[in-house]
């Protein structure tokens, strides 16, 4: 799977976003260790701040499935005003969780250019047992 069909499947699965308060999708799309794909969306709630993102989501599914440790996620986002889609915050420590020196995170700036970083260079100095 390239970094474009994974790209593909993070936009295909962006369309199932529930988002009606920030009206921003994001799909997320990733390949475990085990060649397997897990993808997910974002699920808002009226009560805020339990929403969840699409990282979240997709990484539930890795290990509700048994996968390991991600080997590539592409995260595609958007919404009105923008569509570049890093990865927020508490996503980069989620990915943290299951990531390793060699693991690419991948997400959009605009709807055809793309980015790709390790965890590292996202989450520098990170915590992890
Ligand atoms: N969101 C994600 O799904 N992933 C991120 O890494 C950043 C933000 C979602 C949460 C919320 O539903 C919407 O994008 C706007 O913040």
């Amino acid at each position: 799977m390239t970094d474009e069909d994974l790209l593909q499947a993070a936009r295909t699965i962006r369309e199932q976003a529930y988002c009606p308060y920030s009206k921003f999708k994001v799909g997320a799309a990733l390949l475990d260790d085990a060649g397997n794909l897990h993808v997910s969306c974002n699920v808002e709630n009226a009560a805020y701040p339990l929403g969840s993102c699409a990282e979240a989501g997709a990484i539930s599914a890795m290990v509700a499935a048994g996968g390991k440790r991600i080997v590539t996620i592409a995260i595609a986002g958007t919404g009105e005003k923008t569509r570049a889609s890093p990865p927020c915050g508490g996503c980069r420590q989620r990915i943290r969780e299951f990531a390793d020196n060699d693991t690419r995170i991948i997400f959009n700036d605009s709807e055809d250019e793309w980015q790709s970083f390790s965890i590292d260079e996202l989450l520098p100095h990170s915590f992890h047992l």
